[in-house]
C-alpha cells in the first residue's frame, strides 16, 4: 500500500521501502531501501524536502508538473509529464550484497588483465546496486563531469573514480574511464525534451548509456543504496538549473581570479617568481595571479617553505601586492612521514589521519615519499587541516590550489589509497575507503574554504583538480595534465561543456598544454580558446620548455598578447556571466543546444560553443587552418571582429587568420567592454556596452566592488539595458550599489 509520508510517499515490499520525496514538484528523490526513515540527504545535496502539492489516485502520484506510476508489486515506476508523455521507465533495481571481487596474485599479469576485459566485455558486474532505466526517446546523454570524448555519451559506458589518470595512462585518451572527477548526474535529452537524473552515490559508479546493454541505461554502484533524484525539464537548461539548485552555486568569485592566470612547475625560487612578475609589467601584458607549484616546499612538506629558495616570501609576496597579482600555492593532502615535522607529529598525535583496516595509520607514497593523508570526513580533522592554512595567509599568500586530492598515492598499482582503509565520520562510525574516495577531494576544498572564511578573506580563491557533485561550491576545477598537442586542445573542449552541464561552471584546462613542449601556433590558439573559458591559466610541467607569454618569436608574443588584452576587455562581461553561475548555476560556456535545443543543426557542433547566450566562439583547434565552417543559429549574426553581418540557420564559411579565431556576436544583444588594464580593475568606472543590431531586447548586468561580502547585504547592482523600436534605456532594476557609467556604443 502506498502511504503518504512527510514529503511525499512510502510503499513497502517484501522488505524493501520505496521512498518518493519531493524538493520541487518537478525534483523528485527515489529511494530504495530496507530501512523505513529515508538516509539523511548526502553531502552533495544543500536542500531540504518541501510540501509540494500532490495527489494520489490509485498507484499514481502527480503534482502540478509530472505524473509519477508506481508498480506495486516490483517497485518500478514511470514517471510521465502532463501531456502524458513517457519520461522515464525503470527495467530493473536490483540492490545485492557486494559480489566477491576478482582475485588476483597480487600484481597482475599480462593474462589476467586480458581475462578481466573478456569478462567485463561479457557482463561480469562486481556492483551492489543498480537501476537499470529503458532508453525511450533520448536522442542524447550528457553531463558526467569530466570525461574525454564528445558531448553526446549514447553508446558510451564510463566509470566515476575520481584519479590520478597520467598515474594510470601515458595520456589522457578517450579510452580511459576514470577522470579526476565523480559527478554522477546525467541529462537525457532530445529537441523537445530533456530530464536528469542525479545518481546520489559515493561509492564507485558506472553508466553504459546503451553500449554492452542495449536499449537501456544502467546505472550502478559499488555500495550504498539506490538513492536518486529525478529532475524533469523541459528544457536542458531547466535541468541544469534545477541541478545546480539542489547541489548548490557557486560563490561569487574575487575578480582578480577572471583575469589571466601563470603557473609553471616550477617557478623555483623567489627570484624567479618575482622576475616572472616584472615581466609581465615591463611586457606590459596582463596577468593577474601566479602560482606556486610545489617545489616552494621544503622536502615537499605541506605547510613549509624552502628556507634557502624562498627565504624571504614574505618579501616576494609583498612585491607580488605591489604588482596587483595573487598569489596561489599548491597544497597537496600527502602529509610527509618524518618525525619533528609539526603536521605529521600533531596529526599523528591526534589520530587525524586515515588509518589501514587494522586501524593502523596508512602509509602511501606522493611527492615527500612516505606520507599519510589527513581524514576529511571528520569535522575536527577538517577544523585542523583548515587552520593550518593560517602561515600561509600570514605570509601574504592569497589562494590555494588543491591537487593530487583524488587522492593520489603511487604506492600500489590502483594509485589510491586501498578501499579497505578507514575513514571514521564525527560519530567515530567507521567507513571505509572505497565509499569516502570519491568526495575526498571536496571534503578538503570545504576545510579550507571554510578556514579562508574563518581567516577574513571574504571571497576565498580554491582551485581543486578531483571533484565530486557539489565541489562547484567550493572551488574552481581544472581538467588536470593535459598534453601540449592539437588533439587536448580540441578534447578539452567537450569536456568543459559537459562539466558546464553538470552544474560546474567555473572550469579550465592549462592552456598551451602541460605536458611535453608547446609550439607557437598550438599555444597561441590555445590562449585564444582560454579568452573564452571561464578559468584561464597558463601551466606547463616540469622538464618541458618554458611557455610564457612572451618566450616565442616577436609576431606570435605580439598576437598573444593582443588576445590576453582581448580577455581584459570582457572582464566585466564575464562577471556578469559569473553572476548567472552563482545565482542561476547557468554555465558560463554551453554547447549550441543550450539555448537552441529545438534545433538539430547545433547537435553536431562539436568545438563552437557560447559564451554566455550570446557570444558564439569557433577556437581553432588544428594548424594552418585557412578556412573554417561554422555553424550559426537562428538570427542574425555579427562578426565581433569586424562587424560582418551574417543570417543565421545556416552554416557559413569564414576565413580563418593567426591574429582572431571566429567569434560572433547575436544581434539584440549587448557586450560590455572595459578599458584594457595590465591587472583586473575592480572599480570600472566607465564601461561601454556595444549594442549589436536593431532588434527588440533587454538584457541585464551585474555589479559590485569584486571582493567584498558587502552585495550580500545589498551593495551591488543589476544594470537593464533594454532595446525598444531602436530605442536604448539603461536602468538599475536591483541592488543599492551604485552602476557604473554604461557608455552606449552602436554597432
Ligand atoms: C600534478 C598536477 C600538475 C602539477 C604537478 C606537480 O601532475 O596535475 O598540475 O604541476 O602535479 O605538482
Amino acid at each position: 500500500m502506498i502511504e503518504k509520508s512527510a514529503y511525499g510517499y512510502t510503499i513497502e515490499k517484501d522488505g524493501v521501502y520505496l521512498d518518493i520525496e519531493f524538493f520541487e514538484s518537478d525534483i523528485v528523490r527515489f529511494v530504495y531501501s530496507k530501512e523505513r526513515h529515508l538516509p539523511k540527504v548526502s553531502q552533495s545535496i544543500v536542500r531540504e524536502p518541501k510540501l509540494v502539492k500532490v495527489k494520489l489516485d490509485k498507484n499514481i502520484i502527480e503534482t502540478d508538473k509530472l505524473k509519477i506510476e508506481i508498480d506495486e508489486n516490483t517497485l518500478k515506476t514511470r514517471i510521465y509529464n502532463l501531456e502524458g508523455v513517457l519520461l522515464s521507465e525503470d527495467k530493473e533495481i536490483l540492490s545485492r550484497k557486494k559480489p566477491a571481487k576478482r582475485k588476483h596474485s597480487g600484481e597482475w599479469t599480462l593474462a589476467e588483465r586480458s581475462e578481466i576485459a573478456m569478462e567485463s566485455y561479457r557482463g561480469r558486474d562486481e556492483s551492489c546496486v543498480k537501476l537499470v532505466k529503458n532508453i525511450l526517446w533520448e536522442t542524447g546523454y550528457y553531463g558526467l563531469g569530466e570525461k574525454y570524448g564528445y558531448l553526446n555519451k549514447k553508446g558510451y559506458k564510463t566509470q566515476n573514480w575520481c584519479s590520478d589518470v597520467l598515474a594510470h595512462t601515458p595520456v589522457h585518451t578517450p579510452v580511459v574511464e576514470h577522470y579526476h572527477t565523480s559527478i554522477p548526474f546525467f541529462i537525457g535529452a532530445d529537441t523537445q525534451k530533456a530530464y536528469g537524473i542525479f545518481f546520489d552515490t559515493r561509492y564507485k559508479n558506472s553508466f553504459d548509456f546503451g553500449k554492452y546493454k542495449k536499449d537501456v541505461v544502467e546505472i550502478s554502484a559499488d555500495g550504498g543504496i539506490v538513492d536518486y533524484y529525478f529532475i524533469n525539464g523541459p528544457k536542458i537548461s531547466d535541468v541544469v538549473e534545477k541541478y545546480s539548485y539542489l547541489t548548490g552555486y557557486m560563490e561569487m568569485p574575487d575578480k582578480k581570479y577572471l583575469g589571466y592566470q601563470q603557473c609553471r612547475w616550477s617557478y623555483v625560487d623567489s627570484d624567479e617568481v618575482i622576475q616572472t612578475a616584472e615581466k609581465f609589467v615591463s611586457e606590459n601584458i596582463p596577468c593577474d595571479v601566479i602560482y606556486l607549484d610545489i617545489d616552494y616546499m621544503e622536502a615537499y612538506k605541506v605547510f613549509t617553505v624552502d628556507k634557502e629558495r624562498f627565504s624571504d616570501f614574505k618579501k616576494m609576496a609583498k612585491r607580488l601586492k605591489e604588482l596587483a597579482i595573487k598569489l596561489v600555492v599548491i597544497i597537496d593532502p600527502g602529509v610527509k612521514v618524518e618525525e619533528g615535522y609539526s603536521v605529521y607529529d600533531d596529526g599523528l598525535e591526534k589520530g587525524y589521519f586515515v588509518t589501514d583496516k587494522n586501524g593502523k595509520t596508512y602509509v602511501g607514497q606522493v611527492w615527500p615519499g612516505d606520507s599519510v593523508f589527513p581524514d576529511f570526513l571528520r569535522t575536527d580533522v577538517q577544523k585542523w587541516w583548515g587552520d593550518l592554512h593560517k602561515t600561509l595567509f600570514d605570509m601574504g599568500v592569497d589562494g590555494i590550489w588543491n591537487d593530487m586530492n583524488e587522492p593520489a598515492d603511487a604506492s600500489n598499482e590502483e594509485k589510491t589509497l586501498p578501499e579497505t582503509a578507514l575513514h571514521f565520520d564525527d560519530n567515530g562510525k567507521k567507513h571505509t575507503h572505497d565509499e569516502i574516495h570519491n568526495i575526498y577531494g571536496m571534503l578538503e576544498a570545504k576545510a579550507t574554504y571554510d578556514a579562508m572564511l574563518n581567516y577574513g578573506i571574504d571571497r576565498p580563491f580554491i582551485l581543486t583538480r578531483a571533484a565530486a557533485a557539489g565541489s562547484q561550491r567550493y572551488a574552481a576545477l581544472w581538467t588536470g595534465d593535459n598534453a601540449s598537442i592539437w588533439e587536448h586542445l580540441e578534447a578539452s573542449i567537450p569536456m568543459f561543456l559537459n562539466l558546464g552541464l553538470s552544474g560546474y561552471p567555473w572550469i579550465g584546462g592549462d592552456v598551451g598544454g602541460f605536458m611535453g613542449d608547446t609550439n607557437p601556433e598550438l599555444f597561441l590558439r590555445w590562449i585564444q580558446l582560454g579568452i573564452f573559458t571561464p578559468f584561464f591559466r597558463n601551466h606547463s610541467s616540469l622538464g618541458t620548455m618554458n611557455q610564457e607569454p612572451w618566450v616565442f618569436n616577436n609576431q606570435i608574443n605580439e598576437i598573444v598578447k593582443s588576445n590576453i588584452e582581448e580577455r581584459y576587455k570582457l572582464i566585466d562581461h564575464i562577471y556578469s556571466l559569473f553572476y548567472k553561475a552563482h545565482t542561476k548555476g547557468t554555465p558560463i560556456i554551453a554547447p549550441l543546444f543550450y539555448y537552441y535545443q529545438e534545433d538539430k543543426e547545433t547537435y553536431g557542433v562539436h568545438e563552437g560553443f557560447l559564451f554566455g547566450e550570446n557570444m558564439l566562439v569557433y577556437p581553432i583547434v588544428r594548424p594552418e587552418v585557412t578556412r573554417k565552417m561554422v555553424y550559426l543559429p537562428k538570427g542574425v549574426w555579427y562578426d565581433y571582429w569586424n562587424n560582418t553581418k551574417y543570417d543565421g540557420e545556416k552554416w557559413i564559411i569564414v576565413e580563418v587568420i593567426l591574429e582572431k579565431m571566429p567569434v560572433f556576436i547575436k544581434s539584440g544583444s549587448v557586450v560590455l567592454e572595459n578599458a584594457v588594464n595590465r591587472t583586473v580593475v575592480y572599480d570600472s568606472a566607465e564601461i561601454v556596452a556595444k549594442v549589436y543590431g536593431e532588434d527588440d531586447f533587454t538584457q541585464s548586468f551585474y555589479f559590485d566592488d569584486g571582493k567584498s561580502k558587502a552585495y550580500k547585504s545589498g551593495e551591488y547592482s543589476v544594470a537593464e539595458i533594454r532595446q525598444l523600436a531602436g530605442e536604448i534605456k539603461v536602468n538599475q532594476i536591483e541592488g543599492k550599489g551604485k552602476m557604473p557609467n554604461i557608455v552606449i556604443k552602436k554597432i
